[in-house]
């Protein structure tokens, strides 16, 4: 047997197939539950009240007046809320999930702008929404540091990535860039970003007893139960958290305090409470990416060999958190240069914990290295496309390991001739329509692959031949639960309409968080690994008249809806035959995948080529992108209809990053000014052209079913190609996101 998801003799493969999103006719219809959705006898809404200062004391609330108004419960803060321990930071156990490791409403300390001083709890939740606006307080505010300038004067360290400071030195950068024939030195900033999923954040919470019921808005089941158990002092066993619909994760929808708020306030009121957080409230409570600093200098001979790459900088985050915005990460594996020198220094703030956000680091970082590249090219008068394929690595500059698959040269290619690049006008501001000023960009895409530790499943092969895969991964919308379907069809020799996927519930096996496009393949290898175990199951129960008696699980293969001989596809059995035999209802099994250590062995990425034809107006200042085409290598594309929805939206992200998206703070007190679509812009459908996607389709040798991440791959190079359109379309080379109309006019 294999174990690439093929059929044992060529049967009907389903991996690779455009198969709709099994779950959209439900969501049309408006019958997939939502986390806010779930109906409860003697439910009650909660809402919350934010404090105004960054850092102090609560020094008087007064919630009379809230507590007066109709249909409020009770109002919940430091007094009277439960006592929680603090959440356990995330990366200190295996089922960690806290952003920092802050206490829960257990004191009058603020530490941020924007922490819950009192949740309110009522009959409506406009009741709710009502009395919380009746809250008072009163604050004995203290010195704080909300400003990177003060951050920085303070002293900066190292950041720290999977246990590794991000420190990397190969030679000496600075004396090869003094040296270089040709040298760009410059500093990029790119500001707070905020998530804006679609469905805010909410849960729906029911204590019966000491056992506790969540439904939640998650990316992390399994996490947030047992974080919500040891912060409750109760048996993981007892909490169950399910996730079966959620409108986006992106990074942000792990555990952050609202949930425990949620669930302390249900314990205080002896009610069901549901609690969905305003689009205000996300901005307070939920943090997101946090600005950055970055140099990025590039020493190149006269024929435009890299001599020197140098990506270095800072950015802010807190003293309680585990995460720095790791900008210069894409810069380790990019581009074949002699010297080398990276570091990412964290400074901190008294600010909401940021976290990881829609290709955390990469996405930042790629604006700044890929414009530099861009700035190369200029200075060496050397086509930018050109000069990228020059520097193609041979084997990872950083670790020296080989790449797992790596065919970026030839999505350069193939994107250069469908995108028409070659009838570019290479001189800036050359090309004009009417008012518009019309350039073309492009820059390099790059994530690296990640499979997870955890990957368990339950397989259940039932008597009529149908099976159900269980495991505790996610689906907010990226199509997990299609292509998974497809990857167990497949592996089985089923028709999809024969395979159930259950997912999203903390009571199902697996440690598998949505995170870092990591799901497709973490899951895949656990689907293979539960198949192997179920075909030797079935072996052991075959009858001594069966095609298949005495072959081992080495020779037979799933076909038709069986087993068969490899080979020897006549020598097959169904499984509702092998289990009708063996007098079986049903076989069970459960199998963990085998430990990733391809990540340990090989370089593994996914990788693209990003091309951008952007209209600039020389009376407005506002950029349009006009035409979009990403050429992406990131191995065997499993579902070409969910993956393009995944390459498209990460390129609109890339927009956002690149034109509108920017969280306003104000320096003197960390508030953030626009917490709202309103005034924090996200693209709309107008402003989104056609975007087109291609990939190689080059399977990696070293990953579970040829596939590698797919989901924020886009998200990192589209800054830059927008960027390097801009400067192309107008002579302007804009170094700080983003990109809006005053800084091109
Ligand atoms: Mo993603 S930022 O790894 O959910």
């Amino acid at each position: 047997m294999n174990d690439r998801g093929t059929t044992a003799a060529g049967g009907r493969g389903w991996v690779g197939d455009p198969v709709p999103r099994l779950d959209g006719p439900l969501k049309v219809r408006g019958e997939a539950p939502f986390a806010a959705e779930f109906a409860y006898d003697g439910l009650v809404h909660a809402a919350l009240v934010h404090s105004t200062i960054p850092k102090g004391r609560v020094t008087a609330l007064d919630t009379a007046a809230a507590e007066a108004a109709p249909g409020v419960v009770l109002v919940m803060t430091h007094h009277n809320a439960p006592r929680m321990r603090p959440m356990p930071l995330s990366g200190t156990s295996e089922k960690a999930g806290g952003p920092d490791d802050l206490p829960v409403m257990q004191d009058d300390r603020v530490r941020w702008n924007g922490q819950t001083i009192a949740v309110v709890l009522a009959e409506t939740p406009e009741q709710a929404d009502h009395a919380a606006s009746l809250v008072g307080a009163e604050y004995d505010a203290e010195p704080s540091t909300t400003s990177l300038a003060r951050a920085k004067a303070d002293g900066t360290h190292t950041a720290v990535l999977f246990g590794h400071e991000l420190h990397v030195e190969v030679g000496d950068a600075e004396a090869a860039l003094a040296a270089a024939d040709v040298a760009v030195d410059a500093t990029y900033r790119t500001p707070y970003q905020n998530h804006n999923a679609l469905e805010p954040h909410a849960l729906t919470v029911v204590w019966h007893g000491d056992d506790l019921v969540v439904h939640d808005a998650s990316q992390v089941v399994v996490h947030t139960a047992w974080t919500l158990a040891h912060m409750f002092g109760i048996e993981e066993e007892r909490v169950h958290v399910t996730a079966p619909y959620v409108g986006g994760h992106f990074g942000g929808k792990g555990v952050w305090s609202h949930q425990p708020l949620a669930v302390a306030a249900a314990k205080l009121a002896g009610r069901p409470v549901r609690l969905a957080l305003s689009r205000k409230s996300v901005y307070r409570l939920v943090g997101g990416r946090s600005l950055t600093e970055q140099r990025v200098a590039i020493g190149a001979s006269a024929d435009g060999r890299f001599e020197a790459l140098i990506h270095t900088g800072t950015s802010a985050h807190t003293r309680n958190d585990a995460l720095v915005e790791a900008f210069p990460f894409t810069s380790r594996s990019a581009y074949a240069t002699r010297t080398l020198l990276i570091d990412c220094q964290g400074a901190y703030q008294d600010m909401l914990t940021p976290s990881t956000m829609r290709a955390p680091g990469e996405a930042v970082g790629s604006f700044a290295l890929e414009s530099a590249v861009d700035e190369v090219a200029v200075a060496l008068g050397l086509d930018p496309v050109e000069l990228r394929i020059r520097n193609e690595p041979a084997v990872d500059p950083t670790s020296g390991r080989p790449f797992s698959s790596r065919h970026v040269v030839e999505a350069w290619r193939a994107g250069a001739e469908r995108f028409g690049w070659a009838k570019r006008n290479p001189v800036p501001g050359a090309v004009r329509e009417g008012e518009w000023l019309v350039g073309t960009g492009c820059a390099a895409a790059s994530h690296l692959y990640v499979r997870q530790p955890g990957g368990r499943a339950r397989l259940t092969l039932t008597a009529d031949g149908a099976a159900t895969v269980e495991i505790a991964a996610h689906d907010a919308g990226m199509g997990t639960a299609t292509a998974q379907t497809q990857v167990a069809a497949e592996s089985l020799a089923l028709p999809p309409d024969r395979v159930t996927i259950r997912f999203a519930d903390s009571t199902l096996p697996g440690l598998v968080a949505a995170l870092g496009s990591s799901q497709t393949v973490t899951v895949a290898a656990t689907v293979l690994a539960a198949r192997r175990a179920l075909v030797a199951e079935l072996l052991t129960l075959v009858g001594t008249g069966s095609p298949l008696a005495g072959l081992t699980p080495d020779e037979v293969g799933p076909h038709d809806a069986g087993l068969a001989r490899l080979g020897d596809p006549g020598r097959h059995e169904s499984y509702a035959s092998i289990l009708a035999a063996a007098g079986r209802a049903d076989v069970v099994v459960e199998a963990s995948a085998p430990p990733p250590t391809e990540m340990a062995e090989w370089s593994m990425h996914s990788y693209g080529a990003m091309f951008c034809e952007v209209r600039v107006s020389a009376v407005t200042g506002e950029a349009r992108v006009s035409r979009f085409l990403g050429s992406l290598d990131c191995g065997r594309v499993v579902n070409p209809t969910t993956a393009g929805g995944q390459f498209r939206g990460g390129i609109i992200m890339g927009m956002g990053l690149a034109l509108t998206e920017q969280t306003l703070v104000d320096e003197r007190n960390g508030r953030i000014m626009n917490p709202g679509l309103g005034e924090y812009h996200i693209p709309v459908h107008l402003d989104v052209p056609e975007i087109d996607v291609i990939w190689t389709g080059v399977p990696d040798p070293r990953s579970p079913l040829g596939a590698r991440g797919i989901g924020e791959l886009t998200i990192t190079g589209t800054g830059a190609a927008i960027a390097n359109a801009i400067h192309n379309a107008t002579g302007k080379r804009v170094r700080e996101l983003p990109i809006t109309p005053d800084k091109l006019l």
